[in-house]
């Protein structure tokens, strides 16, 4: 095959021929993306008839739990089958202990029974991180300055008990503690929750993309120091695989690479390595700077965001995590 390629050059093989029509290139493209790829993550927040906009997210809004109903319900008849739930907590509500995180009747957890209630045919995720309810802004618990390991556990397992009791379909830790995937598998599985699904952000890099979800959520703030000593370093791969090798081992059934367009070569490596469902997300960022420069006038937005869904498709994701994912939807739908 390889000695033999390409079978003819020039001018018997000419590449533009395929290029020619469009319907010709639809023909030959060798990735598509679809509705079906695309989960849509969607900040909550308390109180009645809010849109609040998310200053460094341009396009994108806070939404009370009367609103989100029809929110989903939109992102449903367009076909995404999947959205993601982030809380902005008020800050009288946030302590060191992220007790909010447990309360069966929190933010999260009112968001998910309102879509289940208005829209039950879309599947609901929702983030496992104390990060939204503590004080401190990380993601565990912590002590004398210490993020916490062993330590962060019980209160995981029980924030992913309260989200899964409440109808969610999906548990989403994105804390980077060891053993949370197991713990909080077995969890579930205690409480005869063994059909709720974890997607586990199993390679996630401290990254400096983070930092408009971090205003959306109200967290960084609040942040002392940074999330180093849990989150990987960006200079890693094999260490990803290292990761999402222990993440399926401890019980997930879906894994993530996040961020997502500076972490492509990880996404290929850990798909080819493991076979797993795998998705990205294209994180607060990485949306910012796209439609930040189509705001501005120097980027078509629908046609880069549908570019670097692409990107995505092509090394291997099969779905993204995008705050693009009702544009992207729209445009799928009538070009
Ligand atoms: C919380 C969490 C973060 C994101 C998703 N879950 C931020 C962080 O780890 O600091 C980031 C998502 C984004 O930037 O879009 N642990």
């Amino acid at each position: 095959m390889i000695d033999s390629f390409p079978p003819a050059r020039f001018p018997a093989t000419r590449m533009r021929r395929n290029r020619r029509t469009d319907w010709l290139r639809r023909l030959v493209r060798e990735t598509q993306v679809t509705v079906e790829d695309l989960i849509w993550p969607v900040f909550v927040v308390d109180g009645e008839s809010q849109r609040v906009p998310v200053e460094s997210m341009p396009g994108v809004d806070r939404l009370s739990c009367d609103l989100i109903g029809d929110a989903v319900g939109q992102a449903r008849d367009l076909g995404i089958p999947m959205v993601a739930i982030f809380p902005y907590i008020d800050e009288g509500l946030k302590t060191p202990d992220a007790r909010e995180a447990v309360n069966p009747n929190n933010l999260v957890c009112r968001a998910v029974r309102a879509i289940k209630n208005s829209a039950p045919d879309i599947g609901v995720m929702c983030d496992v991180a104390l990060d939204p309810f503590n004080s401190d802004g990380h993601d565990g618990i912590v002590h004398d300055g210490i993020i916490v390991n062993d330590g962060s556990l019980d209160v995981l397992c029980q924030q992913a008990l309260v989200q899964a009791q409440a109808g969610c379909d999906v548990i989403a830790p994105s804390d980077m503690m060891d053993g949370r995937i197991g713990a909080i598998r077995a969890a579930l599985d205690e409480n005869g929750l063994e059909q709720v699904a974890i997607m586990s952000y199993a390679a996630k890099y401290a990254s400096g993309f983070y930092d408009p979800f971090r205003d959306a959520v109200g967290s960084g703030g609040a942040l002392k120091g940074d999330k180093k000593t849990y989150q990987m370093d960006p200079g890693n791969t094999d260490e990803a695989l290292r990761e999402v090798a222990l993440d399926i081992a401890e019980g997930a059934d879906m894994v993530m690479v996040k961020p997502g367009l500076p972490y492509l070569d990880v996404v290929l490596r850990v798909k080819e390595a493991f076979g797993m469902p795998t998705f990205a997300y294209n994180v607060s960022g990485e949306y910012a700077m796209l439609r930040g420069a189509g705001e501005a006038g120097r980027l078509d937005y629908p046609k880069v965001l549908m570019e670097t869904l692409a990107a995505f498709k092509r090394a291997g994701s099969d779905g993204i995590l995008t705050y693009g994912a009702i544009d992207a939807a729209r445009y799928l739908k009538t070009g």
